[in-house]
């Protein structure tokens, strides 16, 4: 039973609701507080690299906005999303993932992390099962957990998650209370450990949805930053029902994540239900957002903008895989992702880099440990690296820092 309301320092007449007990204050942004200090090399946050916004274009879409449709875009707006917006995301689902889409088959939200929660709300009861990668999103955990979902989690390998054993998991829990309500993939480059699920496995788990009736949910925020191996298609444009899965994307990585725009698209009435619960979330996602986002697909500008800022990232993902090379520890492991924000390392099983990362932090150096990506408190010696933030140099840096601290924490754990 949650207890938050006796929680020093509060006082009594604030009965906070249950829901909280199951949320944890996100590790990420406490680190967010050390980004500022002077030579602090984080390659912790999530966060795109601003020299990726498309300053230029914005202004002058943002000027535009304003002298066209002024009194449009600063006006409260239609709950599921503008019109334009949408028709635009059509084709763009089309263009990039080979995804059918209606209008009425999109919806407009908040950044996807409001898709995610929205998910969430409308199909999990208190310990509904949801069938999780091992590790997964940190935002996808607190979402669920906030609507009182139950993790279940499923082994990845270095061709992300292993449908196999998603079977595995179907099959023993047909019939229970906690039977899944939904699977949650992030099948490219995925955040935090950049695998990439292998198309046999997307097949797999399509055929595993319509066996079982259990709906995919798809969440690609990172399919356009590919920087090596083959596009494989999207498990929705796979979908020959077109009822098996719903697909979530976003501008966060291929404009600017300070918009706000991300987007669901699923069976009408799926979106229906998630319009029903966005009007009493947000009433709408910001008109002038989806204004300038529309403007940004109209004109083009994501498909001038994205090569550029893959350019960027790749050269980047390279260095700090081979400053890994060099510098980490031999007995560590970590993934050569195709794609994405993230490398994913693993250390020695004796290092705890939970434990670690307040010595690494003081040397300067800030990751997330594994264990904020895991559904169940494993992965406590693995570590996300983002790639995308920090100067080349200081990814050389940062890596050969964080090597001697490993180091250093593994010749203490020795010497004790
Ligand atoms: C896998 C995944 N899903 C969803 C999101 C949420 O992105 P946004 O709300 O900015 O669209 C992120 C952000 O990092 C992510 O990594």
């Amino acid at each position: 039973m949650y207890s938050g309301h006796n929680h020093p320092g509060i006082p009594m007449k604030y009965k906070f609701s249950e829901m909280l007990g199951y949320m944890k204050p996100s590790e990420i942004r406490e680190l967010l507080k050390y980004a500022s200090m002077p030579d602090f090399i984080s390659f912790g946050g999530g966060m795109p690299n601003p020299l990726t916004f498309p300053m230029q274009d914005l202004k002058e879409i943002v000027d535009d906005v304003l002298d066209v449709s002024g009194k449009y875009a600063l006006q409260y707006g239609n709950t599921g999303g503008l019109p334009e917006l949408r028709t635009e995301i059509s084709k763009m689902v089309m263009k990039t993932e080979g995804i059918k889409s209606e209008e009425n088959e999109i919806i407009v939200t908040s950044g996807s992390q409001q898709g995610l929660y929205e998910l969430g709300k409308i199909f999990l009861n208190r310990s509904d099962g949801v069938i999780v990668e091992s590790p997964t999103y940190v935002g996808a955990i607190s979402a669920f957990n906030a609507n009182a979902g139950k993790m279940i989690p499923v082994e990845m390998d270095s061709e992300g998650i292993i449908s196999d054993k998603v079977e595995e998991k179907l099959k023993s829990l047909t019939g229970r209370p906690e039977f899944p309500r939904f699977i949650y993939v992030i099948p490219n480059y995925q955040n935090p450990t950049g695998h990439t699920l292998n198309l046999d496995r997307r097949k797999h788990l399509l055929e595993l949805s319509e066996k079982y009736q259990v709906p995919i949910v798809e969440d690609n925020p990172y399919g356009e930053l590919r920087y090596s191996g083959k596009k494989l298609p999207s498990i929705k444009s796979l979908d020959k029902t077109g009822e098996n899965v719903i697909y979530l994307g976003t501008f966060s990585k291929v404009m600017c994540p300070g918009l706000r725009i991300g987007y669901t698209v699923a069976p009408e009435a799926v979106i229906s239900k998630l319009n029903l619960l966005k009007q009493a979330l947000d009433l709408s996602s910001s008109t002038f957002s989806q204004y300038v986002a529309a403007e940004y697909l109209k004109r083009g500008v994501i498909y001038r903008q994205v090569p550029k800022t893959v350019e960027l990232y790749s050269k980047k993902r390279n260095v700090m895989l081979n400053a890994l090379e060099e510098h980490f520890p031999k007995d560590s492991t970590w993934s050569k992702p195709d794609g994405g924000m993230f490398i994913w390392a693993t250390l020695d099983k004796k290092i705890n880099t939970n434990q670690m990362l307040k010595t690494s932090i003081e040397n300067g150096v800030g990751y997330v440990s594994g264990l904020a990506f895991s559904p169940d408190g494993s992965h406590t010696s693995s570590m996300r690296l983002n790639f995308t933030f920090s100067e080349e140099e200081e990814i050389v840096r940062g890596i050969k820092k964080l090597s001697n601290t490993i180091k250093n924490v593994a010749t203490g754990i020795t010497a004790t």
